[in-house]
């Protein structure tokens, strides 16, 4: 989800103003994902490099977040949509967490669609941490398989991502869903996230269907 600072400036708003605008898009998506059913969707809302911008931009980021959960709880619980956290949410002030974490409790038991939502996540660390769990248990280094890796990422259960859409015409991968996107469909698109509508989801989807996915063969 980027380009919420630019689409800001080009409205002679502040940056933070961009991020409010964005959470309408997240919610529409998120709305639209649901009833065209979509079972898993995450959004890249703050990454683990994320911490090096300004103390109040990030203050009111995780506020913002806070009240965008609290605000659309009743609709997860009622529309069976489940959320999960990627990443690392210690770090996060106690209030958003603890938000998040009720978020979680009451929806874990929804099954219509998966809501992944990735906050201080950084894929490398992702894998490292990963490492790390395989380490400790001490797994024969022979016995351990790429399916076997993947249970130890903060996605285990879930499938990979087929389609993987950035905003604003920046054409990187900023560190998301390292491991998991390896054979993703990937989908640049020039709209700035506050202006991304369910039309231009159905853009991306459109042009994700006429994909030929090989995945290696010929
Ligand atoms: C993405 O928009 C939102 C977050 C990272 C939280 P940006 O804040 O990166 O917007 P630009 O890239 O400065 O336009
Ligand atoms: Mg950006």
């Amino acid at each position: 989800m980027d380009g919420n600072g630019r689409w800001a400036g080009r409205h002679g708003l502040p940056r933070v103003e961009g991020h409010k605008q964005g959470t309408r898009s997240a919610r529409a998506i998120v709305e639209e994902c649901r009833r065209i059913g979509i079972k898993h969707l995450t959004l890249y809302a703050f990454s683990h490099e994320n911490w090096s911008r300004p103390k109040d931009e990030i203050d009111f980021l995780f506020n913002l977040l806070a009240d965008f959960l609290r605000g659309e709880l009743g609709t997860l619980i009622r529309q069976d949509i489940r959320l999960n956290i990627l990443g690392e949410i210690e770090a996060l002030p106690l209030s958003t967490r603890k938000v998040i974490q009720m978020a979680c409790y009451k929806t874990r038991n929804s099954r219509s669609m998966d809501l992944n939502l990735a906050l201080n996540y950084s894929g490398r660390l992702e894998i490292v941490r990963a490492c790390r769990m395989i380490m400790e248990e001490g797994l024969d280094p022979e016995d351990l398989t790429p399916e076997m890796f993947s249970k130890y990422l903060y996605t285990s259960g879930q499938p990979d991502p087929d389609l993987i859409i950035r905003t604003s015409g920046e054409y990187r991968i900023s560190n998301y869903l390292l491991y998991q996107s390896a054979y993703s469909e990937l989908y640049f698109t020039d709209t700035l996230w506050p202006e991304f509508s369910s039309d231009h989801l159905h853009q991306a989807l459109e042009s994700f269907s006429q994909r030929q996915r090989r995945f290696g063969r010929i």
